[in-house]
C-alpha cells in the first residue's frame, strides 16, 4: 500500500496578528489533519508588514513552520539577508538576478522522505527586475527531480493567468503548485490531471476588515485621490483570518490525492 503523507501550507502572514493566528492555529491544525510538516509564507510578517527577521522566522519555527517562503517583500529588512544565507529553513524566489542573497528552495526530511520546497515570483504587474519563473523552475526541476519526487512551489504573483498557468506548466512534474502575494484566498483549489494539486492563491493571515492586512484609512488614499500611498498601517483589531491548505501526498509517486482549502475567522486573539 502507498503511504501518504499530509502537508499544510499557509499563505502571508501580515504583522503581529498574523504571527499570533499561526501560533496559535499551526499546532491545531497539524493534529486536526494529521500532518507531517507545514509550510508557511512569512514575506509580511515584520509588525509594519514589510518583509521579516531571524527573529520571526525562530517564532514560525517554534509553532511548527518546516520552512519559511517569502516573496517581493523579503528584501525590506537589510539585516534578514545573513540569515538568507545561513539558514536552511527560509527561501526567497529563484528568479531573482544571480548574487541577491539567500536560497531558492529548501530540502527537508519528512518522516523520512525528502521533500522540496520551491519559491517563485511571477512576472506580470511585478515592478522587481526578474528572469523567467518558467525557465527557471525547468531548471532547478533537472536537478531537484533527481533528489525526489515529493516537490512543492509557492508562486508569489498578482496575476491568476500567470500563476493557473504556471500550475499546468508543472502538472505531473511537482507534487503542488500554491499562489501567495494577493493576501485573497482563492476557491479554486483542485487536482490537476497529472497529480499535481494547484490554488491559486493561499490567502492571508492577519486583520480580516482590512486591505491586504493594512488599515484601510490609510490605504484609501491611494484609491481615492490617487496619492501615491497613504499611511501603511498593519491593522490589528479582530477579528483575524488565517488561510491556506491541507494536501495530501503519496510519497511513491510524489502525486497529490486530496486538497482542501482551509480559512479560519477568529476573534478571540488578542494581539
Ligand atoms: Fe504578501
Ligand atoms: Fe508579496
Amino acid at each position: 500500500m502507498a503511504s501518504l503523507l499530509r502537508f499544510v501550507f499557509i499563505g502571508d502572514i501580515i504583522g503581529a496578528p498574523g504571527i499570533a493566528m499561526f501560533q496559535k492555529w499551526a499546532p491545531r491544525l497539524r493534529e486536526r489533519y494529521h500532518a507531517q510538516a507545514i509550510i508557511v509564507n512569512g514575506e509580511n510578517a515584520m509588525k509594519n508588514g514589510m518583509g521579516l527577521n531571524a527573529k520571526i522566522i525562530d517564532l514560525l519555527r517554534e509553532s511548527g513552520a518546516a520552512v519559511v517562503t517569502t516573496g517581493n517583500h523579503v528584501w525590506d529588512q537589510k539585516d534578514l539577508y545573513a540569515a538568507l544565507n545561513e539558514r536552511d529553513d527560509v527561501i526567497r524566489p529563484a528568479n531573482y538576478p544571480p548574487g541577491m542573497p539567500g536560497k531558492s528552495y529548501a530540502l527537508i526530511q519528512v518522516q523520512g522522505q525528502l521533500v522540496a520546497i520551491i519559491n517563485l515570483h511571477g512576472r506580470v504587474y511585478s515592478k522587481d527586475n526578474l528572469d523567467c519563473p518558467f525557465r527557471t523552475v525547468d531548471s532547478l526541476l533537472t536537478f531537484l527531480r533527481t533528489k525526489t519526487n515529493i516537490i512543492f512551489v509557492d508562486f508569489h504573483g498578482d496575476a491568476t493567468s500567470e500563476k493557473r498557468a504556471m500550475g499546468m506548466f508543472l502538472d505531473g512534474r511537482v507534487s503542488g503548485v500554491y499562489g501567495t502575494h494577493t493576501h485573497i484566498q482563492t476557491a479554486d483549489e483542485m487536482l490537476q490531471p497529472k497529480g499535481t494539486s494547484y490554488v491559486t492563491d493561499l490567502g492571508g493571515c492577519g486583520a480580516l476588515n482590512s486591505v491586504l492586512g493594512m488599515q484601510f484609512d490609510g490605504m484609501l488614499p491611494l484609491f481615492l485621490q490617487h496619492r501615491k500611498m497613504g499611511k501603511m498601517v498593519v491593522e490589528e483589531q479582530p477579528p483575524f483570518v488565517l488561510s491556506g491548505v491541507v494536501v495530501e501526498v503519496e510519497t511513491q509517486t510524489g502525486k497529490s490525492v486530496n486538497i482542501e482549502r482551509i480559512r479560519i475567522v477568529d476573534n478571540e486573539i488578542h494581539v
